[in-house]
């Protein structure tokens, strides 16, 4: 049996037992190799092209991590006043943020103008509003284009039951208020959904979109959206998202938008997020306790649905190893377990039933392909305290990115008594 993380010598020179005593658990810990490799995949998606890949922090928004994606050429992209801050602080000029929110207040879009920083509208009340706030301005206009993708209904973002975008058959209207605002549409966007291994439904969706920029005079941008998948089976030999074969195909469909408009290429360019981070990024958490309960083994962890939200969610599967005195429990007897956390939730569940090495309290889990949409979504329910995040650099050796919360922070937004 292997090991991911012994296998890809994820904790590079330190022993994981030695970092959980270190950092306390439930810990974040990402290698440093293996977010950078990810992020040049995505940057050298389309090389024939003007093209940029803007990360989509919202899978992962560590300062230190977003410095890197900056170094690696990536663009990025931003939800919130919260996520510009943060990119702002990481070195982000404004011309390489793209704010792609839903749904915000004029203060937020007025925050976007203040600092010049491209903004997707996602609706022709946005767009509107817009107008008014900034006259005269560029901005780019969110499409729906009725079909979407992804793993669960809930990270399916385009299509006729999502919320997002404006439909294909606004577009005149969105011409009415550019006119009467005098704004350039200089960007149409879209982003279709989230995890699909197999790149057909985002390449259905270029085209199709390709079809749609015909509509638009003087696109300076045009931006297909993230989605692309990462193997969250690999211990099971999932294939990984082929990259050099979804470039071909990419590429091949960019041709031939261009032989139709030799004279106006448009910058091409796409918003990956989870693919950037979520294998670059695993959780380890301490087993508390174990028990039986009416025929079923349990695994007690500190990793609760506050650390990692996406199995209570989405029912997602996260691959899991067991290791004791800092090494992969592999061998030896196995059985079937509910690894849980210490959230009072019954859905506070890691994995239901699964065949793993037989559990001891003590044990370290370790939850693989979690730098995606983990930390980023975790959370002070049961007044937990906010994890840590430790990055094995490219030498091998750990750097603290993100110390614990402490209580007194938790608390802070209380008034005085
Ligand atoms: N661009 C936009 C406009 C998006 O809404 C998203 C994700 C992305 C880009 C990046 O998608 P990615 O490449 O990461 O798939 N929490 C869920 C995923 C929600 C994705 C929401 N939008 C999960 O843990 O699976």
């Amino acid at each position: 049996m292997k090991s991911f993380v012994e296998q890809s010598n994820f904790f590079g020179t330190e022993n994981p037992e030695a970092l959980a005593k270190q950092y306390g658990t439930p810990l974040y810990v990402y290698n440093e190799e293996n977010l950078r490799a990810h992020m040049k995949a995505v940057a050298g998606v389309i090389t024939k092209y003007p093209y940029r890949a803007n990360f989509s922090m919202k899978a992962n928004s560590n300062l230190s991590i977003l410095k890197m994606a900056l170094e690696e050429g990536l663009n990025a992209d931003a939800m919130s006043v919260g996520e510009m801050t943060l990119l702002l602080k990481a070195g982000f000029p404004s011309d390489r943020i793209f704010f792609v929110p839903n749904n915000v207040s004029e203060e937020e879009l007025q925050f976007a103008i203040d600092h010049d920083i491209m903004t997707s509208l996602d609706s022709l009340e946005q767009l509107e509003l817009f107008g008014t706030l900034n006259p005269g301005g560029k901005c780019s206009v969110r499409i729906n284009p009725g079909v979407g993708a992804g793993h669960h209904e809930k990270v399916v973002t385009a299509g006729k039951k999502t919320k997002f975008g404006i439909e294909e058959s606004d577009v005149d209207a969105i011409f009415d208020i550019a006119k009467k605002y005098n704004l350039h549409i200089a960007e149409i966007n879209q982003h279709v959904g989230s995890q699909y291994l197999d790149p057909q439904p985002f390449l259905d969706a270029v085209e199709n979109f390709l079809r749609i920029a015909e509509k638009f005079d003087e696109l300076e941008y045009i931006d297909f959206g993230g989605g692309y998948g990462i193997p969250y089976h690999k211990l099971d030999d999932e294939a990984a998202f082929d990259m050099e074969s979804f470039s071909e195909r990419f590429t091949a469909l960019l041709d031939a938008y261009a032989e139709r408009h030799p004279d106006n290429i448009p910058l091409f360019k796409s918003e990956p997020g989870r693919y950037c981070v979520a294998e670059g990024g695993v959780i380890l958490g301490r087993v508390h306790a174990t028990k039986q309960n009416y025929g079923n083994k349990y695994a007690g962890t500190d990793i609760g649905m506050n650390v990692l939200a996406r199995p209570t969610l989405y029912d997602s599967w996260h691959d899991i190893e067991i290791l004791r005195d800092g090494k992969a429990v592999t061998e030896g007897e196995h059985e079937e377990v509910y690894v849980t956390g210490n959230i009072c939730e019954s859905g506070d569940l890691l994995c239901k039933g699964r065949n793993l090495p037989k559990i001891q309290r003590g044990d370290l889990v370790c939850v693989l392909d979690a730098g995606a949409y983990g930390f980023s979504m975790s959370s002070n329910y049961n007044s937990r305290l906010l994890s840590a995040e430790v990055l094995i650099t490219k030498e091998g050796k750990a750097k603290l990115i993100r110390r614990r919360q402490t209580f007194e922070e938790m608390f802070a937004t209380f008034p005085e008594e």
